[in-house]
């Protein structure tokens, strides 16, 4: 227990620190931004500015040394999350660690061990398990109402929304879509089911797009520049076994020849089902079906999870408590995401062990 502000250090001055952890940093009345850090001074200045944070480091283990940091947010490229949730967790500093966790599961297995050797509080920043609609349908799933749940359907399709800079160096990111958006809907899917454990995943990934020059497309663009090719995936589609004869199919991409579809997932049960986006639930009710939508009382969306996510990170470290997405369940996502990437180079089915 803190009797004061958890005191937060951000590491990683880059797009998601800026428009989205900061702003919701400053909304959380319980914490307090006590330093940036970035290997790019101007980057870390112009974010200390903007968001009045005190203190601007360059080297993360000056500021890991800085006693009045009681917490980390985690906020650099993925191939850089082991190394820095390694110094962080042996210097005693709490972590919050942007997706996703790691670019392999062998990186997240070493992650998971040090964590726990050091005692640290450790959180996946799987951010859309703080909208409500999400809260919401695992609610529902908890009590019942949907019976048993049984298949899922998630995906995200961008037909040209590929992200520029180190996110399309394979080296650098891991991967293409299924490790930067289908963390994302894979996670988000696997919590609203009820966390059902994987047993195999079948998957494939293509490379038929690469690079391209598009008018009038705009990209998510990483602070670190570069002109390298791109080196991963542009779409993929898995199908994710789970005990008990339990399915989830997933399809995402960053450029496909075909309709966009934003971020979905869809829940299926003996009794009911529920959708993400659109937010509803679908049932039968006197012999007729039934859609069912409940009232939010906070917007849906992106930044109001941003929010909810920081809150319950400075809440869990004031507090001791457990995470809502703690570190087990980053290491079985980082599973579920290899494996597609193995299923698809072995074509053959991979068991999740
Ligand atoms: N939750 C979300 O919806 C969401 C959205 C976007 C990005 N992300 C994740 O956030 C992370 C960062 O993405 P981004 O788009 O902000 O990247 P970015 O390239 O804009 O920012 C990363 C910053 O980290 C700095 N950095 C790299 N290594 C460092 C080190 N060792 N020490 C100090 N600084 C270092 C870079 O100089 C850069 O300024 C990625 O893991 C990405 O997948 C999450």
């Amino acid at each position: 227990m803190l009797d004061r502000k958890v005191r937060v250090a951000i590491i990683g001055a880059g797009t998601v620190a800026r428009d989205n952890q900061l702003p919701a940093y400053m909304k959380c009345r319980d914490a307090e931004v006590a330093a940036v850090c970035d290997m790019d001074h101007a980057r870390a200045s112009a974010l200390a500015e903007q968001f009045d944070i005190p203190k601007v480091y360059t080297d993360m283990h000056a500021l890991l040394a800085d006693g009045e940091v009681d917490a980390v947010s985690i906020c650099t490229g993925n191939s850089t999350h082991e190394g820095i949730v390694t110094a962080c967790a042996r210097a005693g500093k709490h972590i919050l660690c942007e997706k996703p966790m790691a670019v392999s599961a062998e990186q997240a297995r070493r992650m998971q061990d040090e964590v726990k050797k050091s005692g640290v509080t450790f959180m996946m920043a799987f951010v859309n398990r703080y909208r409500q609609e999400s809260r919401i349908i695992r609610e529902f799933v908890d009590l019942g109402k949907l019976g048993d749940v049984y298949h899922a359907r998630c995906g995200w399709i961008r037909r040209r929304g590929t992200p520029r800079g180190w996110f399309t160096d394979v080296k650098k990111s891991g991967g293409g879509p299924v490790i930067d958006i289908g963390v994302h809907v894979i996670d988000l899917t696997w919590y609203m089911m009820g966390k059902p454990r994987p047993i195999s995943v079948s998957g494939v990934v293509h490379h038929r797009i690469g690079s391209y020059q598009t008018k009038y497309v705009n990209s998510w663009v990483a602070g670190e520049q570069s002109d390298l090719p791109v080196t991963t995936e542009d779409s993929a589609t898995a199908l994710i076994r789970f005990e008990n004869q339990v399915s989830m199919s997933v399809d995402v991409s960053w450029a496909i020849n075909g309709r966009e579809k934003d971020m979905f997932s869809e829940i299926y049960g003996s009794k009911g089902g529920a959708s993400l986006n659109p937010f509803a639930f679908y049932g039968e009710e006197n012999g007729y079906l039934v859609d069912t939508i409940p009232q939010l009382c906070v917007p849906g969306g992106w930044q109001p999870a941003f929010e909810e996510e920081i809150r319950h990170f400075v809440d869990c470290v004031k507090n001791g408590k457990e995470p809502v997405s703690g570190i087990e369940d980053g290491v079985m996502v980082q599973k579920m995401l290899g494996a597609i990437y193995e299923s698809s180079a072995q074509q053959r089915e991979i068991a999740i062990v």
